[in-house]
């Protein structure tokens, strides 16, 4: 992977589609400041220049069918929340792509891809890390840095490489691996197993419900009184 540091950008995301051809297939693209970082649902990414890892990775896979494009998120939320685990911070997977500690969000990502004939033909993986942030602004939810967690300081730039190296892209284009990737983030899913209040967005209401895994296409599966159903993304939010 070739690593392109930039002190100041809107948005690293945005770097990489705007050239989209001109970066090759494994280029990463991280700023020390972004001054309009995108986050899901149309939100901004707040973060306090320096302080954390804000970067995406431009991947271009020749056999990533376009509905397997959740094993993109299954690779990338492992790869943060292993290096997480090697810092001794125990941290799940909040479906689809967030990484919590406990009831605090250390990580967010947002996944641009573009789909061609089926197949996946790139795919924008942002992510935004807090590493040394201390205090966030109040419009936040439920923020948390590992620096809050450990009390000591990382460096993003090493903090960087070591988390590129877990990036198990090698698996996207094996079908069997894909597999694999899906069963190890379910393990490691906030809430799993446990019963838990949620929101159906279709109808508004509230539901208990007991999540049991994520679909290979991406849709949450949740025991609802003995039922199994299937929520996609802007079906289901929890409440926490
Ligand atoms: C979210 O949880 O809402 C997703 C946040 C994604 C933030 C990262 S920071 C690097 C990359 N560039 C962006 O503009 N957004 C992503």
């Amino acid at each position: 992977m070739t690593i392109k540091w930039f002190d100041r950008l809107d948005s690293t995301n945005s770097e990489l589609l705007r050239h989209i051809d001109e970066y090759d297939n494994l280029s990463v693209v991280a700023a020390v400041e972004q001054f309009a970082g995108r986050g899901q649902r149309g939100n901004r990414w707040l973060s306090r220049p320096g302080d954390n890892l804000t970067f995406s990775l431009l991947l271009k896979p020749r056999d990533l069918p376009a509905a397997e494009f959740m094993s993109l998120t299954f690779m990338a939320t492992l790869a943060v929340r292993n290096w997480l685990e090697d810092q001794g911070v125990s941290a799940s997977i909040k479906w689809p792509n967030d990484i919590y500690v406990g009831k605090r969000k250390i990580c967010g990502m947002l996944i641009e891809n573009g789909i061609s004939e089926g197949k996946i033909t790139y795919s924008v993986i942002g992510i935004g890390l807090n590493l040394n942030q201390e205090a966030f602004p109040g419009e936040l939810v439920n923020p948390i840095s590992l620096k809050r967690l450990t009390g000591k300081e990382t460096d993003p730039r090493e903090a960087l490489e070591d988390i590129l190296s877990r990036f198990d892209t090698a698996s996207l284009e094996n079908g069997e691996h894909r597999k694999m990737l899906l069963t190890e983030y379910e393990a490691d899913l906030f809430q799993k197993g446990q019963l838990c209040l949620y929101r159906n967005l279709l109808n508004d209401n509230e539901f208990y419900g007991t999540i049991e895994g994520v679909t290979l296409g991406g849709r949450l599966r949740v025991d609802v009184n003995g039922t199994s159903c299937s929520f996609a993304f802007k079906e289901i939010s929890y409440i926490l």
